[in-house]
């Protein structure tokens, strides 16, 4: 299987990390956890007894996806299943799993940011699910949404789940379902988790396990930064900070400078940092079911179905376009 990539390069992550670095106050963008020791950790956060998300999605799509299945297959046409961040599609192989019993024609198109989790995919689901057309695409959400339905022309299922939309601010979240929603037709779905608001302390514990182990995946950043950057970042001389605030809902991690130290990237350029100086380098938004309502219908999008965990801590929400705002 030949893998369709369209990825930031190096230049680009170097370029970024500048950009963000060069800034006031400091920040990095989230997508670049993703190399092979950041996937290798994230797949221990999903396994953490703290990190509830998963468990949460877990359940719906283990319990529901017969439902789900049922929405999306509509008349029985074939369609294009695009799957936004697909990471290791634990939680999706139900639901293609439920659409191959059904005989549903339809390809499965993966879209990842990490080469590694695609190529994994590629080698480990069509042993899994026999039968299963699949296609992976490595690199950005939307240039790969923009690539998939130029491709085809069938109808597209678009799923993002995990709350992959978290990484987002609300402002970010809403021009990227603008976004989403120019390649989308009334025939189109959009299948998309968010993490609720629940309690403070339960949900800091999630980005801030006593393990270490988010920790690690924060620090991991600066050690990419050495591996691919020839960056010279003392790992040990940050700390991992993890805030929630009930308020907005946002949940934000930092990279904490432990001292006053400069920090040498690629060949030319010199990072300073005062002690106690903060690396914003993440966002988890967390949402209240009328947050969602807001963020769809400002987007141009019409609420068709939601589907929750028994514990009340995450939902699906099935979307489709508003007639009225077709383009
Ligand atoms: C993959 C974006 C859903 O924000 O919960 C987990 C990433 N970061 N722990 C999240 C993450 C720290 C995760 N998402």
């Amino acid at each position: 299987m030949n893998t369709v990539q369209l990825m930031p390069d190096k230049a680009q992550f170097l370029s970024d990390t500048l950009t963000g670095l060069k800034s006031k106050p400091k920040y990095l963008s989230s997508k670049y956890f993703y190399d092979k020791e950041g996937d290798r950790l994230f797949q221990q956060i999903m396994q953490m007894e703290e990190y509830y998300l998963t468990k949460a999605e877990m359940e719906i799509l283990e319990t529901q996806s017969g439902r789900i299945a049922d929405l999306i297959a509509r008349d029985g046409t074939p369609f294009d299943l695009l799957e936004l961040g697909a990471g290791d599609a634990t939680k999706s192989v139900h639901l293609l799993r439920e659409l191959l019993t059904r005989r549903q024609d339809f390809t499965y198109l993966p879209v990842d940011i990490s080469s590694n989790i695609i190529s994994c995919l590629e080698n480990r689901l069509p042993g899994q699910l026999p039968g299963l057309k699949m296609q992976g695409l490595n690199g950005e959400y939307l240039e790969m949404l923009a690539y998939a339905a130029s491709a085809s022309g069938r109808r597209k299922v678009i799923l993002f789940m995990g709350a992959n939309i978290g990484n987002m601010d609300i402002g970010q979240a809403q021009d990227f379902l603008l976004d989403i929603r120019k390649h989308m037709t009334q025939d189109d779905l959009l299948l998309i988790g968010f993490d609720l608001k629940k309690d403070p302390r339960q949900i800091l514990l999630a980005y801030n396990d006593l393990n270490g182990i988010t920790r690690a995946f924060n620090l991991n950043l600066l050690a990419r930064m050495n591996r691919e950057l020839g960056a010279d970042f003392r790992v040990g001389n940050f700390d991992h900070y993890a805030t929630y605030d009930p308020e907005s809902g946002a949940c934000k991690s930092f990279l904490i400078s432990l001292k006053e130290q400069t920090v040498r990237i690629g060949d030319a350029d010199k990072i300073h940092f005062l002690a106690n100086e903060y690396i914003f380098t993440e966002i988890s938004q967390k949402y209240a079911p009328g947050d969602i309502e807001a963020l769809a219908s400002k987007s141009g999008f019409r609420y068709v179905k939601h589907f929750t965990d028994s514990n009340g801590y995450f939902v699906d929400m099935i979307l489709r376009t508003e007639q009225t705002c077709l383009v």
